[in-house]
């Protein structure tokens, strides 16, 4: 096959592949999922390692160390809490 065509070809399945790939709750993400906090805060050192933090805040707010709502000073919950909630299918924060 012509080389030119055999590359579009693959050009049109990546792109495919690309777009077809579901939406995940990212930081700083596309589309509705993503997770977005305002740039004005600055991450607290509560936060350290992140990968730590990704899976074990809810250990920080259940044993009662910070309280909830004061998570909320910074996230807003549609915005970074409940897009990524819904998603892994955790009960809904409510402000
Ligand atoms: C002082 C502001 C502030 C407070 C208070 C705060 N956060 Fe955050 N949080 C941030 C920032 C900034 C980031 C992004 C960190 C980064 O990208 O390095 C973040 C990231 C996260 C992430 C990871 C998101 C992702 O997709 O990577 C989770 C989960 C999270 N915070 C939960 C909480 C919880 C739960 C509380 C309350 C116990 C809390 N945060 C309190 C500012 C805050
Ligand atoms: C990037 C995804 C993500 C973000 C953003 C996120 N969480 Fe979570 N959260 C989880 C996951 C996953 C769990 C379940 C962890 C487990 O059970 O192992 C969880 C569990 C929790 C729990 C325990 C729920 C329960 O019923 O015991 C609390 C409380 C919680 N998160 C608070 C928050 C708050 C407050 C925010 C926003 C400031 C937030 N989370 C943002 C992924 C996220």
């Amino acid at each position: 096959m012509n080389k030119f065509l055999l590359l579009m070809l693959l050009l049109a399945l990546a792109a495919l592949t690309i777009a077809c790939v579901p939406e995940k709750p990212v930081k700083d993400g596309h589309g509705e999922l993503a997770v977005v906090i305002d740039r004005e805060f600055t991450s607290p050192v509560t936060h350290s390692p992140l990968d730590w933090w990704q899976t074990r805040h809810f250990q920080a707010v259940n044993n009662g160390d910070i309280k909830e709502k004061d998570c909320l000073y910074c996230h807003k919950v549609e915005r970074s809490c409940n897009n990524c909630h819904g998603y892994v299918g955790v009960r809904k924060i409510v402000p």
